[in-house]
């Protein structure tokens, strides 16, 4: 009873930040994302009758704790879907990006293990299924199961809280170069920070201006329109940092670095190369342009003080067995 899954992390262009069930990670708003081609987890399960517990390594490191007790609480739910009382498990992942790089691999690493899992248990799901149950192990996680340009819509309840693509991949070759600023863990986990999104005094209105943003980010999308694209992905991660910024207590993700980097992608807009920023909880940047520039825009951030390593993503597929 064993099977093999590889899944992509995803950037969200809307983000998802603040929840209303907390238990099942159902969002306070849409979102919007593209999964990316060179940030991948691969996980194997096993399940057998010979375990005495279950065993979680990443990157070739035995992992015990809070990270081992996420992976036992997801096998719980897939066991509990097919009506199963479930056996120990050994589950061994591997991240494709370099580890300590400040990519969440929450969301890649959630994904493949639930779509193994299920496998592993001859479960036979949808992708609508995989989704929700992707989300209840980590919320961006249930992105990562469809292929390509993806929407996650907050639904009313667990079993309409899901991801389905918008595009296919190779709709819209845009690029995503995560700019390594800080190699360092985060301070605050995004589950403890989703949590106090409520208490900042601009998120009742955030979440008002998204319904509108959402709308247009899918004309833009539609019409291929990266300008429009580009200024809502902008404005959007800059709301996002304005909640964490003014939530109780403050958050403050960004490093010097990463503001730097910021100016600078706006003056190289005056200068005619277009790309746009979008920012997660942490330092490390994201900039997001088309084909055409992403040649000139790698060599710029290779050159800025600061920048560590660039890594250059695609849009690519969902979460599949392998
Ligand atoms: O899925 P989580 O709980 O790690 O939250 C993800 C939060 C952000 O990355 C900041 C935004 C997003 O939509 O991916």
């Amino acid at each position: 009873m064993n099977a093999k899954a590889i899944a992509p992390a995803n950037i969200a262009f809307i983000k998802y930040w603040g929840k209303r069930d907390a238990q099942l990670n159902l969002p306070t708003n849409d979102s919007i994302s593209m999964n990316l081609s060179n940030a991948r987890t691969v996980t194997e399960v096993e399940f057998s009758t010979d375990f005495r517990r279950d065993k979680f390594w990443l990157n070739g490191k035995k992992r015990d704790g809070n990270e081992l007790e996420k992976v036992s609480r997801q096998l719980d739910r897939i066991a509990e879907q097919a009506g199963k009382k479930r056996l120990f498990a050994k589950v061994e992942s591997e991240n494709s990006f370099p580890t300590g790089s400040g990519i969440a691999s929450s969301a890649s690493g959630f994904a493949a293990l639930t779509v193994a899992a299920a496998s592993a248990l001859q479960l036979e799901l949808t992708e609508q299924e995989l989704s929700i149950l992707a989300r209840q192990g980590s919320g961006s996680a249930c992105r990562s199961i469809p292929d390509g340009f993806v929407k996650w819509n907050q639904g009313e309840s667990d079993e309409s809280s899901f991801a389905v693509s918008l595009f296919p991949p190779e709709y819209w070759l845009i690029h995503d170069l995560i700019a390594i600023v800080d190699e360092n863990r985060k301070q605050m986990t995004s589950s403890e920070g989703h949590e106090l999104a409520p208490t900042s005094p601009l998120f009742a209105s955030r979440l008002e201006y998204l319904p509108g943003a959402i709308g247009e980010i899918e004309r833009a999308f539609s019409q291929k329109d990266f300008t429009c694209f580009g200024e809502i992905i902008e404005a959007e991660a800059l709301s996002m940092h304005a909640v964490m910024m003014t939530s109780q207590p403050s958050l403050l993700y960004w490093s010097s670095n990463t503001v730097a980097l910021m100016q600078a992608i706006r003056q190289w807009r005056k200068e005619g190369v277009e790309a746009y920023f979008t920012i997660d909880a942490g330092p490390n940047v994201h900039i997001i342009c088309e084909d055409k520039n992403a040649v000139t825009v790698k060599e710029k951030l290779l050159t800025f003080p600061g920048v560590g390593s660039v890594l250059d993503n695609l849009p690519t597929e969902g979460a599949k067995l392998i």
